[in-house]
């Protein structure tokens, strides 16, 4: 459902983010800006900051930030659509019926096509569960026991036995054999033709957090490989990005969200009562997942399976969580291999206690890695507590630190000063690990050209943002072709246009995007604070080394697309002589 821009537009002015906000978190203001307690993570110090000259929010800690829509979908779960309407009524604006432009639905139709697709097979494999074919399907999730009430919460179906009976269906619904491919639903061979890519499974179908089917998983009913079958990736199923179960995990309200490995664990841990439970697709957790977390809690408990392979997932896994800012546990689940089977054997008492013994998960990768040391032997024991030594380096807050030495130090038997004085001699051979920083500023870390090229293009909005009167330097040798991230590009388009005409509007730029990933990285792009550069010399020269690389690489993109794409030639001559005038330019910071 699309609103037009304008009302869009209208909308948010008509509702101070300043306003809005206050509702919500206690601020005082500070300079230009409001200060509160951030509510999408726990702080003791305010990092929270709203502008009301930006109309934007911004927390400093763990990195939320947006306009007053996002403001809203965050704090309130809502979804864009909800949130327009929750803010028109606030502000008195009448909304119009659902209205698309053409343009939106030209581009959307392909997405909201396969969300429709899916939406009927979905309802399709669901009333197969539920008929004299889907039996042998029923009686195995019975035999799993689950009740009807969590089979219809979770929208299980089963895949009949034939091999084109989806395909005939949704045929028969006007879907055409292209789609349906798209979709991941059916496969085409020259002997078969157009052929289910599901049969005689169980299905579980896979929402996103606003309840719409991106794919499915299906089980088999026996012990034939491959035990699960998971949709492909497309347009609509990002692996790395959703996570099964958040639909319903996201309004748990528990402080932690439980994450784990398999679908029947996910769906047993919620018919215990333990709804915050959620697991990655059939693909190891990733960065994505982690950031995503991090919008509904703050503590993470691991539920992997207590097999060797489980525990390598968790090490990674715990990783990732600490990389993105939050706390995690681990669940011991011994002596049963996953959270299905512990509750079927102890039930959701007995797992409840073991939540509330999840193990830190420092303690949890020392006693992984302790298991390649000898602790009877002087030498390999030496080396262990080395490498816990080292690791403890990896805390760069001293109290932290400290606290940890001393807990380690208790728990095995090692004196403290000892300890101590191990982690300091490391520490000053190697340094102490920095606090993970978010992306403040300019180029620090080593990264690929992959994201050196993201980060140009992010950057250089971001200065533009920053300082619009840049913008007349730079529009001869920067024009929003050469932004070839798609959605830095769509950024590009938008900023200049109101840049021409001497207007800076972001907050307004972010509700163009209605995609709620979309809208954060926007928002990012808009609220990064650029590095604090002493001189005026090293920040025009940090300057003039982003426009170049974002010129080179748009050079060097059209380069490559020369034959294949008209516009390209003109591109690539224009950003050669571009390349060469900048080169011998000073862009000055005046
Ligand atoms: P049950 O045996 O039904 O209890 O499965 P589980 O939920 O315990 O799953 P398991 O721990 O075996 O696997 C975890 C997850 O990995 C599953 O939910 C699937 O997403 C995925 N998975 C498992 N087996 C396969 C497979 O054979 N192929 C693919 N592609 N994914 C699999
Ligand atoms: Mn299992």
């Amino acid at each position: 459902m699309y609103y037009p821009d304008e009302i869009v537009e209208e909308i948010r002015m008509k509702n101070d983010i300043v306003d809005v906000v206050s509702g919500y978190v206690k601020m005082q203001k500070k300079g230009s800006s409001y200060f509160g307690l951030c509510p999408f993570h726990n702080e003791k110090s305010p990092s929270f900051s709203v502008s009301p000259g930006k109309q934007m929010y911004y927390c400093f800690g763990c990195g939320a930030g947006g306009n007053v829509f996002t403001f809203i979908m965050e704090y309130e779960n809502f979804s864009f659509q909800e949130a327009i309407k929750f803010l028109a009524q606030r502000a008195g604006v009448a909304l119009p019926e659902a209205e698309y432009s053409e343009e939106m639905r030209k581009k959307d139709s392909k997405r909201a096509r396969l969300l429709e697709v899916n939406k009927e097979a979905a309802k399709y494999f669901f009333y197969q569960l539920r008929s004299e074919r889907g039996k042998a399907g029923y009686q195995y999730l019975k035999g799993r026991q689950l009740s009807d009430e969590t089979i219809k919460k979770f929208g299980l179906g089963f895949a009949n036995m034939t091999s084109n009976d989806l395909v005939k269906y949704l045929k028969g619904k006007g879907y055409e054999d292209k789609l349906l491919q798209e979709a991941g639903l059916a496969s085409f061979d020259e002997k078969f033709g157009m052929h289910d890519k599901f049969w005689n499974r169980v299905m579980f179908p896979i929402q996103d957090i606003n309840h719409r089917v991106i794919g499915f998983g299906g089980r088999v009913m026996g012990d034939a490989k491959p035990k699960y079958l998971n949709s492909p990736e497309t347009m609509v199923f990002d692996k790395s990005r959703n996570l099964y179960g958040l639909n319903i995990a996201r309004t748990a309200r528990k402080n932690n969200i439980i994450l784990c490995e398999g679908y029947m664990d996910v769906i047993a841990m919620h018919q215990a009562g333990f709804s915050q439970a959620v697991a990655s697709l059939g693909t190891a957790f990733t960065e994505g997942q982690a950031s995503l977390l991090k919008r509904y809690a703050q503590e993470v408990i691991l539920a992997y399976d207590s097999d060797g392979a489980g525990v390598t997932a968790a090490l990674r896994a715990i990783g990732i969580l600490k990389e993105a800012g939050l706390t995690g546990k681990v669940l011991n689940l011994e002596p049963y291999k996953d959270p299905d089977e512990f509750i079927k054997n102890k039930g959701a008492q007995a797992f409840e206690e073991r939540l509330g013994q999840a193990e830190n998960t420092f303690f949890f990768e020392l006693r992984m890695l302790q298991r390649d040391y000898d602790l009877k032997d002087p030498e390999s024991k030496t080396r262990f507590y080395r490498e816990i030594a080292k690791k403890l380096c990896g805390f760069p807050e001293e109290v932290e630190r400290e606290n940890y030495i001393q807990a380690v130090a208790d728990k095995y038997q090692i004196g403290f000063q000892n300890l101590r004085k191990l982690v300091l001699s490391y520490a000053s051979q190697t340094g102490l690990a920095k606090p993970v920083e978010r992306p403040k500023s300019g180029i620090q870390k080593k990264t690929s050209p992959e994201e050196n090229r993201k980060k140009s293009q992010r950057l250089l909005l971001t200065w533009l943002v920053e300082e619009p009167s840049l913008y007349e330097k730079i529009r001869k040798y920067i024009s929003p072709e050469d932004f070839t991230e798609d959605l830095y590009k769509k950024v590009a388009v938008k900023l200049f246009e109101g840049l021409e005409k001497g207007e800076l509007n972001p907050a307004s730029i972010i509700s163009l995007f209605t995609d709620e990933e979309e809208q954060r990285a926007v928002a990012g792009v808009f609220n990064t604070r650029l590095m604090e550069l002493s001189t005026k010399q090293e920040r025009e020269k940090a300057f003039h080394d982003i426009i170049l690389s974002v010129k080179r690489n748009s050079y060097e993109y059209f380069s490559g697309q020369l034959g294949s794409d008209v516009n390209a030639l003109n591109q690539v001559i224009a950003g050669k002589k571009a390349l060469e005038e900048l080169s011998k330019t000073h862009i000055s910071l005046d």
